[in-house]
């Protein structure tokens, strides 16, 4: 997504804004832009760059533009192809305010074509740019900033976080916030905006978030906030994680690989901080013990890989605790009918916890007076704060836009909660619930190992010749075709593989026809006995069409290991942890595929990290 940094202080803006933009680049990247308010002219300067970011450090190196208020952003297009004209900021018709946005402005065509038939002058095809025409055509009939933040916010309809700088007030900015998010930042008689803390990059230690519909006149020493009703609001400060705002590649060549080593300590640490809530863990969620007692179905809602995370979660729920459950995509949920039903529990998973699919999905089972529980990896994030409760995963920072670390922690900590709520409805004892914790620290063990085991062999031999396929499949059974479904879009996301991922057992209903010595079959088994010789079966129909199989095994599964052209063995594990174990070679596979074909893999084209637009 597009991301939006401002300044105002003693400093000079530029620098900072571009530091800031830099740590924000992984939200979008496709051009950017700078404008401040030049303190030699008193007037606004821009600057504006397609492509990366660095392109526009190299204009601003070439033509500085100095000033202590000023304004930057990101862009990942939605309205507009990238290009210069559609970067941000963008100006009123007589260039004396400037505006950058992240978000979708719903109604702009209807905007844009009274605005026109009133003589304004649009120089954008994006949506971003009727907002500072209707606050200039605001502005100019109430002269009153606040006044014309509130008519204009009651003329836009979508989700919007946006930063106005205006040339006639050059001690402040106005950071306006509905849905997307937007948060300030407290220095030494120096403020920031931004749509994310990691844009301080270590320049303040407070930050404070804007609530849901808010607006804020943003100057060097003071912060005055307000509702989309014009009612004061305090925000309230809180001081900074150091962790959040220094993530570095630390000698790793991309963040993706940093992450996915980092997977092992991670799983150890989400499950230490799970266990370390004991009896507060029902607090903490938003749903006391006896609730959990009464709970008859669990829904889990997510977007991409924390929906497969959710996924994997269904069999983990309803093996161990009995209750019936089933994983949504948030993007579909929120368009299909509702039932509301009270003994639900309903789960939203969201990395970020900023993805606006999901966050409208919990917005809209609020409203209904359901159940929420939170599983981010992000404690300050929306979701946290909209949700009833919330459960922590404890990857760090994930950088890389590819989901690695989140979707191990994930799985740990759904893991955990299964198992959690098994011992407090009795269905497991004490004990049992410990070993399944110490059971979720081996199964890290056995992710860490497989990377060791594999990775020369994968780094030397198989990225290279893997390299040259244009299409695989991938087949799972039970809980390992959720796991294809994640190896599947890693491989396309980095490696830009068109791959799709099947249940095994459809092979035959379809997917078969597709199969002959150009197509690669990545096959995931399965350590119980009855489903591997499903599973076998299924690879013999692969084999017998000419079939190229790689395939993840376990120990003994000798016939799948022959039929494959490449086999990856791991330790045999209860079925439920098998997939965390398999986890570390499957990344480190796709990741070695996508460097040897080339790719960019920490930004891959047109994605973006959090994505916060329907
Ligand atoms: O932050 P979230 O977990 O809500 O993000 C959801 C998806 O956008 C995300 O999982 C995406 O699919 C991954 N980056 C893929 O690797």
């Amino acid at each position: 997504m597009c991301s939006v940094v401002g300044y105002v202080g003693h400093r000079q803006s530029c620098s900072l804004i571009l530091d800031g933009l830099s740590r924000l680049e992984y939200r979008g990247y496709d051009s950017s832009g700078f404008a401040c308010i030049d303190t030699q002219t008193r007037h606004l300067g821009c600057t504006k760059a397609v492509g990366r970011l660095s392109n526009l450090v190299q204009l601003l190196q070439k033509e500085p533009i100095n000033g202590n208020v000023g304004i930057g952003h990101t862009r990942w297009s939605t309205h507009g192809i990238p290009s210069e004209r559609n970067a941000h900021p963008h100006f009123d018709c007589h260039k004396k305010m400037a505006v950058v946005h992240n978000g979708i402005i719903e109604n702009y065509q209807i905007l844009k074509a009274a605005l026109q038939g009133e003589g304004h002058l649009f120089s954008s095809d994006t949506d971003t740019e009727v907002i500072v025409h209707v606050f200039e055509q605001e502005y100019a009939q109430t002269e009153s900033a606040k006044e014309a933040v509130l008519r204009t916010v009651e003329q836009l309809q979508g989700a919007y976080a946006c930063v106005l700088i205006l040339e006639d007030q050059p001690d402040k900015l106005i950071g306006i916030r509905k849905s997307s998010p937007l948060c300030v930042g407290r220095g030494k008689n120096e403020m920031f905006i931004a749509s994310d803390v990691l844009a301080f990059s270590g320049q303040v230690e407070e930050v404070a978030f804007f609530p849901q519909e808010t607006f804020a006149f943003v100057a060097a020493d003071a912060v005055e906030a307000y509702d989309f009703l014009g009612n004061p609001v305090s925000l309230f400060f809180e001081k900074l994680d150091a962790l959040w705002i220094t993530a570095e590649k630390e000698g790793h060549e991309h963040f993706m690989l940093k992450e996915i080593y980092e997977q092992k300590s991670a799983i150890y640490k989400t499950v230490a901080s799970c266990s370390s809530l004991g009896a507060s863990l029902w607090e903490k969620s938003g749903i006391s013990s006896d609730a959990m007692k009464a709970i008859k179905r669990i829904k889990i809602i997510g977007c991409g890989t924390s929906w497969h995370a959710g996924r994997i979660a269904e069999f983990f729920f309803e093996e161990t605790t009995g209750i019936s459950t089933t994983a949504a995509l948030a993007s579909e949920f929120r368009y299909r009918t509702f039932f509301p039903e009270s003994d639900t529990l309903y789960i939203a998973i969201s990395q970020s916890g900023e993805t606006a699919d999901t966050l409208e999905v919990v917005r809209m089972l609020r409203q209904h007076g359901q159940t929420v529980l939170a599983l981010t990896n992000v404690a300050s994030s929306t979701l946290v704060r909209e949700c009833g409760g919330f459960l922590l995963t404890q990857a760090g920072p994930e950088m890389a836009v590819a989901s690695t670390k989140a979707f191990t922690t994930q799985i740990a900590a759904l893991y955990w909660l299964s198992q959690r709520i098994a011992y407090e409805r009795g269905k497991i004892t004490q004990e049992a619930f410990e070993h399944a914790q110490d059971a979720l620290l081996v199964a890290g063990e056995f992710l860490e190992n497989g990377i060791d085991s594999y990775k020369h062999q994968i780094f030397e031999k198989l990225a290279s010749f893997y390299a040259n396929f244009e299409t695989f499949i991938f087949l799972g059974r039970h809980i390992s075709y959720p796991f294809a479904l994640e190896a599947a879009l890693k491989l396309k996301e980095i490696a830009y593989v068109f791959s799709q991922a099947y249940p095994a057992g459809e092979l035959k209903h379809g997917p078969l026809a597709l199969v002959d010595d150009q197509t690669p079959v990545c096959i995931f088994s399965h350590p119980d006995p009855a489903i591997y010789q499903k599973i076998l079966s299924n690879a013999q129909e692969v084999a017998s069409r000419k079939g190229r199989i790689l395939s993840f095994s376990f120990e003994g599964q000798k016939e799948l290991q022959t039929l494959s052209e490449h086999s990856f063995i791991f330790p045999t594990i209860h079925p439920h942890l098998s997939v965390i174990a398999m986890t570390g070679v499957m990344q480190i596979l796709m990741y070695a595929i996508a460097k040897a074909r080339g790719c960019e893999i920490d930004r891959p084209r047109n994605l973006a990290k959090s994505v916060t637009v329907e």
